[in-house]
């Protein structure tokens, strides 16, 4: 969603601007603008679509500013148009401001304002925030941006530059997220880290109701009260290089190929082959503690929530706790019942999806432990939970998750077998689970391996308009996130059915222009799934199935087949859906999709 960078320093500002622009491209936006500040004059440029439209408009300007700030608007008030795009400036042109957020009382304060006398230009909510320091300042910038703050309801990180102030960047953050970027003579403003990595790995992470005062060789934080804080410095761990795309067409392949990588990192130093024992150590439980959870309760949204219901099998199984997965957006509509022995974690790749974060909140009010499975270090829902773990799958900047999924996927193995063994798990099952987890990056790479076939096939489903994904037990999930990735990257229609479920309606609609994914592992399920796979048959159903290797009686069955490696029936989630990213991916580019960016989509959505 929404993303905002801002410089203060010795160098010419609007480089470095267009720069971290374009590595913010990634969370998904509809419109950009820039704007700098040089001796007494804003110098602004707003356009809709992409960024190249902006960088083409500021071409030949060359100023040499060395304060400014820009933003990649992604709507939720007023249409996508150069006007609505930020930042918004003041009245009289001498402020100017970039939010990302939402405003929730925008309206009564733009009645106000507007009865003053205040001239709007836009439909948005953030232009709000402009008028009301405007209002406010007497002289002291930072004086009036908190007083401004304080009148706000609802979410923001904002940066703030005044004519008058020319070496000032001021930001704010309350609910979205602000990094503050330091280096010598430079300073910089972004809302996640990766516009920084290139310039500094030393960064302050703003908390909720603190406000930055940024010069060239100076930060102060303090609070809306204006009472000052000693922020940690913190040193960001990612490489510029893993946020590129080092040769792949896409983003979105470089991260499935890196999903051995992802699987292999969130195993790192967390599992004892020797003693079939698993330690996830930031989650801030002693054995007792873990020992007494009678019950989890996981919240997330999109893949992190498909994820989750792979994890539910494997906690049940293997773990013996009984697992519920919720839509997060849903959670705080549902009261949900949380007691004395019921765990919450939070699982969610960027650490930012507002819909969460508001789910962890509730169950917090309700007295949870809530814990976080997050990708992004520092990031809102790592810091605001009771601990939690990373899963070191490094940036994912493709708009549709995948190897974060993966790393997902292997930290609730994990926990599933740290739970396990501090329960009834014997240690030879312990042992043989971990000796299977290690596999699975190679029998990942192996399946990466089959990457041309699956690009052919894809190539020739790609007039197809209407796909279903089929799958039992721990690969139901997998196969709503095969569906979810079709539609999100190619956007062909796709639903996924539990295998069985098929029969009860769906199967209305089979017919020879209605494929069928069917995965049908060699698993305890097997034969059941094959008597389904007869079904779709019997009415003519293209299938192409993902099945283990070595099944030969499958190719009789279906049009085309996938073959994964053999591994434990609760691990095979992470191999299927390899191929599934991979099929996804390939048709999205037969169709000449904008496959890093699909249209209407936002990979962090920080609005509820
Ligand atoms: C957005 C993205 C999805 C993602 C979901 C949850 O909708 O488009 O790909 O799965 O958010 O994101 P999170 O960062 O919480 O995992």
């Amino acid at each position: 969603m929404c993303g905002i960078v801002g410089y203060v320093g010795k160098r010419p500002a609007q480089s470095i601007l267009l720069d971290g622009l374009k590595k913010l491209e990634y969370r998904g936006y509809d419109s950009a603008g820039i704007v700098v500040c040089d001796k007494g004059q804003l110098h602004l440029e707003k356009t809709l679509g992409k960024i190249e439209n902006l960088e083409r408009a500021i071409k030949n300007k060359n100023w040499q500013s060395t304060l400014g700030m820009a933003h990649t608007r992604w709507a939720t008030h007023g249409k996508p148009s150069d006007r609505n795009a930020h930042p918004h400036t003041d009245c009289k042109g001498e402020l100017v401001i970039v939010h990302n957020g939402i405003i929730e009382n925008y309206q009564k304060l733009k009645q106000a304002l507007q009865k003053k006398g205040h001239q709007f230009k836009s439909e948005t909510d953030s232009e709000v925030i402009a008028h009301l320091i405007e209002e406010n300042y007497r002289g002291d910038l930072g004086a009036a941006v908190r007083q401004s703050l304080s009148r706000l309801e609802g979410t923001y990180g904002i940066a703030v530059i005044h004519v008058k102030h020319p070496d000032v960047l001021i930001a704010a953050r309350k609910g979205s997220p602000v990094v503050i970027g330091l280096k010598e003579n430079e300073h910089f403003v972004a809302s996640d880290v990766t516009p920084l990595v290139s310039h500094t790995k030393d960064v302050i992470y703003l908390e909720d109701g603190e406000i930055a005062e940024i010069t060239p060789s100076s930060y102060h934080i303090s609070t809306i009260n204006n009472e000052k804080r000693e922020p940690a410095i913190n040193h960001v761990e990612w490489e510029i290089a893993e946020a590129e795309k080092q040769g792949y067409d896409h983003y979105m392949l470089k991260e499935i190929f890196e999903e051995p990588d992802a699987a292999r990192n969130a195993m790192l130093g967390r599992v004892i082959p020797e003693e079939g024992l698993a330690h996830l150590g930031g989650l801030n439980m002693n054995d007792d503690e873990m020992r007494e959870v009678k019950r989890i309760v996981i919240v997330a949204c999109g893949s992190a929530l498909y994820a989750a219901r792979a994890g539910e099998y494997m906690i049940e199984k293997y773990a013996d706790i009984p697992v519920e997965v919720e839509y997060a957006s849903e959670f705080r509509y549902r009261d949900p019942v949380i007691d004395q022995g019921t765990l919450v974690f939070a699982i969610s790749q960027s650490g930012e999806t507002a819909d969460t974060l508001a789910a962890m909140k509730e169950a917090k009010r309700k007295g949870a432990r809530v814990l976080g499975i997050v990708n992004v270090v520092g990031s809102t829902i790592a810091r605001e939970s009771d601990g939690g773990t990373y899963i070191h799958a490094g940036p994912e900047i493709g708009v549709a998750s995948t190897k974060a999924f993966t790393g997902q996927l292997t930290i609730l193995a994990i926990l599933a077998l740290q739970f396990g063994r501090l329960k009834n798990m014997p240690f030879s099952t312990g042992q043989k689970l971990v000796k299977e987890l290690k596999t699975i990056p190679q029998k990942i790479e192996s399946i990466l391996e089959q990457d041309k076939a699956i690009k052919q096939l894809a190539e020739s489903y790609a007039q197809y308009k209407n796909f279903f994904f089929l799958g039992r037990g721990a690969n139901y999930p997998i196969a709503l996130e095969g569906a979810l990735k079709l539609k999100e990257v190619s956007y062909v229609h796709a639903e996924a059915y539990p295998m069985a479920e098929l029969k009860h309606g769906p199967i209305a609609l089979i017919d020879r222009n209605f494929p069928s994914f069917v995965i049908v592992p060699k698993d305890s399920y097997y034969e059941k799934n094959i008597s389904n796979v007869q079904e779709i048959k019997a009415r003519d159903g293209r299938m192409i199935a993902v099945a283990t290797k070595g099944d030969s009686n499958i190719s009789n069955l279906v049009d085309e087949v996938i073959y994964v490696p053999k591994t434990l029936d609760l691990l095979i989630p992470l191999l299927t859906v390899v191929p599934l990213h991979l099929f996804a991916y390939h048709l999205a580019v037969a169709l000449k999709r904008d496959v890093d960016k699909p249209r209407n989509l936002a990979k962090s959505v920080t609005v509820e």
